[in-house]
């Protein structure tokens, strides 16, 4: 059995020009692994903790410097000789290692670092793919991908207040396919915003345009017309999907909606998201209300559960117990899975699984600070996720994502299993 003999970690750069954590692995067989950590804007208070320097004279105090001391200093001696295989064995070290319930003493950032790197040297020492080393024989499918065409939020600098319209492709029959459709929509909806005199040169963090829309609702409008301006059908050919990422215009127990001019209670927000998904072709809905809005999330999933995807992001921060929680509570159908969040591959592997279980969809997520790895593509296939969400077809720490999965389609070649629309198969619509 191969077991890590070095530990090597380094500060490079994320897509925000954020320092963020690289790790390096090398095993005793001289297998290689490497694993970047991601880092998000809107992040949900219960996610694991990113460990930053607080240097002011460094990067604006966002260094990374102590994360990279815990994993050479505190980790590395005391996980040498352990053998790469074991993921479980290793993440439950590291998790004792720090010993808090955030991770806040050794860094989530630090940590997922080497329970990354350490499987992709595992996977190499094994002479697998990594989504083959995750999953085995039966990873075979790749996920659908709901993509980012139109930011808001801290994502887009608070044009709007709804953080992220995406497309989800439905007519493809591949990968390749679905994101042939997608790059369509992407180029219409240039056009269409061009035509409403509301685009502008630039993109935002997840690579979509950042238009100045006159209201949230404008948003939904905008993507029907860019579908249709692509040549597809809306809701048969192509559906939406929005990320609300409502806890971040949630104030004093109401939502604050800026591009409105407006207050709403949970109950108002709840109304109008039904009636955008009656009018509009929304198929999923994420963090449509706060994470602290416990009574918002319970009557969101009654309304709108059986018509359409229901995700919890800020509201699980992919953690086994929270989702757990939220499964007891009727909250939620499907779960946002980003690895950052809660900081070892063998507890986002437990939470796939739990979801997976109970019959929640799981959604494989990026940052919207991201790098050039690209472990979440195979995590998605290793784990027959169903959907993968990493932003736009711009920026290439989003196309790493993408392109990962292209070279995974043509290796697995007549095994490739899409299952495309069947994913969102049994709602009501
Ligand atoms: P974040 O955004 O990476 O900034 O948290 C992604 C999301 O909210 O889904
Ligand atoms: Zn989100």
């Amino acid at each position: 059995m191969p077991k890590i003999q070095t530990i090597h970690a380094r500060e490079i750069l994320d897509s925000r020009g954020d320092p963020t954590i690289e790790v390096d692995v090398v095993l005793d067989d001289g297998a290689r692994g490497r694993g970047i950590v991601p880092s998000g804007a809107s992040t949900g208070k219960a996610e694991a903790l990113e460990l930053r320097d607080g240097d002011p004279k460094r990067y604006q105090g966002r260094g990374v410097l102590k994360a990279i001391e815990n994993v050479e200093q505190v980790i590395a001696p005391a996980v040498r000789g352990m053998e790469a295989d074991d993921q479980e064995a290793l993440d439950a070290r590291l998790r004792e290692m720090d010993g808090t319930e955030n991770k806040r003493r050794l860094g989530a950032n630090a940590l997922l670092g080497v329970s990354l790197a350490a499987a992709r040297a595992a996977a190499a020492s094994a002479g697998v793919p990594l989504y083959r080393y995750l999953g085995g024989e039966d990873a075979v499918e790749l996920p659908v991908p709901l993509v980012n065409i139109a930011s808001g939020g801290v994502h887009g600098g608070g044009n709007i207040d709804f953080q992220d319209f995406q497309v989800i492709p439905l007519r493809a029959e591949r990968f390749s396919e679905a994101l042939h459709d997608v790059v369509l929509i992407y180029r219409a909806m240039k056009d269409v915003l061009k035509a409403r005199g509301v685009h502008s040169a630039g993109v935002a963090d997840e690579g979509g345009y950042a238009p100045r829309l006159e209201s949230n609702e404008t948003g939904f409008e905008v993507m029907v017309e860019a579908i249709e301006r692509a040549g597809f059908v809306p809701g048969q050919d192509a559906a939406i999907a929005v990320d609300v990422a409502a806890s971040h215009f949630y104030r004093h127990g109401r939502y604050q909606l800026s591009t409105e001019r407006e207050v709403w209670s949970s109950a108002d927000l709840v109304e109008r998201l039904a009636a955008w998904a009656a009018r509009y072709p929304i198929l999923s809905i994420e963090d449509g209300v706060a994470e602290d809005d416990a009574a918002g999330w319970k009557l969101l999933t009654e309304r709108l559960g059986k018509r359409c995807q229901v995700i919890g992001d800020d509201v699980f921060v992919t953690h086994p117990r929270r989702l757990a929680e939220g499964m007891r509570d009727g909250i939620a159908n499907a779960v946002l899975v980003k690895m950052n969040q809660i900081g070892t591959l063998s507890e986002t592997l437990e939470v796939i699984r739990l979801a997976q279980r109970s019959g929640y969809r799981t959604v494989v997520s990026a940052r919207s600070g991201e790098t050039e790895d690209d472990s979440m593509s195979d995590l998605a296939v290793g784990t027959r996720a169903g959907q993968l969400k990493v932003g736009a077809i711009t920026r290439s720490e989003r196309l790493a994502k993408y392109n990962r999965l292209l070279r995974i389609e043509e290796r697995l070649g007549d095994r490739a299993v899409y299952r495309g629309v069947e994913v969102f198969s049994g709602f009501e619509r």
